[in-house]
């Protein structure tokens, strides 16, 4: 269950960073439809989620800075005995008071005619979470009326607002996030005990599936990649159909979300439990530069200075294979490197997969803080017919990635639990 005085502090905070004439509206994400009267399962707004709690769609929040604590206003669906029976959770205004701590509860249908209350004429309005064009119309309309348009720039700032807030996670937070690596660290333990050739990717897939949801999590943070041999080259592959081969690496993205927090791990191993030489020489070039990343870790940290490093060291690693020729310096200034490795090293993770917080501030590279929550995953892709690229280093498609805390002095690595040094893959492979 979500933690309910810290919603109560998320609120405050943001409320106290903000001009006490502003009221925040926070809209719900829209519900897709998948065919007919299908729809895909509902994943709430993160934004609206961090601030509310509240799950359901259709629903506006307001927040307003006018007394110590602020006010949380709800406009949600009526409570509906027909939407109960067929649908199950139907909150209600009661529920929302006493669940979910509004402080005033109304039915949606009532936003045109009570909205225009909360606007005094010196208040400004502003969105966020704008993905449901029906509401953002309605609330349009009324603002419209009342001459308040929401302004872009103001958004800008309240949503840049609450980012900040979502950036550093709170304790609660940390431990959402902890369990949801915890979980996708054991699924990707039993996917290498389980990965075999003559298996399909789909199968792996459904191991991971199965471990995510016997251990608490609802759902994926984002759609998982397990990828085989030449499809360890797709960075965005999720076919997940192909059969899996001897001598092939597999490579495999994937992460639970628990309370609505991701997680984001890949490991790489051979479908045979056996690192061929070249997939090994390649992979500890990959995870040399994982862990010095992550030994570099602590406050004050400059964000690009992670990315350098990794650029660095997976060059001077492929300039000793002969995969890359030339000076390192001018490798790096050139981005040859990109031939292989063409991704960042890291993201923000939160509530989202890709979290909100920007990686500047004023212009410059920010430096990391205690509680900022990231991942780490430098990677190497040889796809097969790589120009100057001898066949034996083909389809070799190696990323290792785990999640991250910045702590007082160092980082905690939440998906620790899942194995990456080559001889404890091979022997948790081949141990019956
Ligand atoms: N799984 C998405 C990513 O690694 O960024
Ligand atoms: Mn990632
Ligand atoms: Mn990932």
């Amino acid at each position: 269950m979500f933690n309910f005085s810290e919603l109560k502090k998320r609120r405050r905070q943001l409320m106290a960073a903000i001009d006490k004439d502003v009221v925040i509206i926070l809209i719900s994400a829209p519900e897709s439809l998948r065919n007919g009267d299908v729809h895909y399962p509902y994943r709430q707004d993160s934004d609206f989620y961090y601030l509310t709690a509240f799950p359901e769609s259709n629903a506006v929040a307001l927040l307003l800075p006018d007394s110590k604590d602020g006010k949380f206003i709800l406009f949600s669906r009526p409570y509906d005995v027909i939407e109960s029976i067929w649908n199950g959770q139907s909150i209600g205004q009661e529920n929302a008071k006493k669940i979910y701590g509004a402080d005033e509860a109304y039915a949606i249908d009532q936003l045109e005619a009570r909205l225009p209350d909360f606007l005094t004429t010196k208040v400004r309005c502003y969105y966020l979470g704008s993905q449901n064009q029906v509401l953002i119309k309605r609330l349009n309309e009324v603002l419209g009326r009342a001459s308040q348009l929401a302004c872009q720039e103001g958004l800008v700032e309240i949503t840049q607002a609450v980012h900040e807030l979502r950036l550093r996670k709170s304790p609660y937070e940390l431990d959402c996030l902890r369990k949801a690596a915890r979980i996708s660290a054991q699924a990707h333990i039993k996917a290498m005990q389980a990965c075999r050739p003559g298996r399909y990717e789909y199968q792996i897939e459904a191991e991971l599936l199965y471990e995510f949801y016997q251990n608490g999590s609802r759902a994926v943070a984002y759609p998982n990649i397990v990828a085989s041999g030449s499809n360890a080259c797709i960075l965005h592959y999720t076919d997940n159909s192909a059969l899996l081969k001897s001598g092939d690496l597999l490579l495999i993205d994937a992460g639970c979300e628990y309370q609505s927090y991701a997680s984001d791990i890949t490991r790489s191993f051979p479908v045979n439990g056996r690192f061929s030489p070249e997939q090994k020489i390649i992979y500890e070039i990959v995870l040399k530069a994982q862990q010095a990343l992550i030994a570099a870790i602590k406050p004050g940290v400059l964000w690009d200075s992670l990315q350098a490093r990794c650029v660095r060291i997976i060059t001077e690693g492929l300039l000793d294979l002969g995969l890359l020729k030339g000076e390192p310096e001018s490798l790096i200034e050139n981005k040859s490197y990109k031939k292989f490795y063409m991704h960042g090293c890291s993201h923000w993770l939160g509530l989202d997969v890709h979290d909100v917080g920007c990686y500047k501030l004023n212009k410059k590279w920010r430096p990391l803080e205690a509680n900022m929550v990231f991942t780490v995953e430098p990677g190497i892709y040889i796809a097969a017919q790589t120009e100057g690229v001898d066949e034996k280093w083909w389809n070799i498609g190696v990323r290792i990635e785990d999640d991250v805390c910045v702590m007082k002095d160092g980082c905690e690595v939440l998906s620790q639990d899942a194995p990456k040094k080559i001889s404890d893959i091979e022997s948790l492979m081949n141990s019956s």
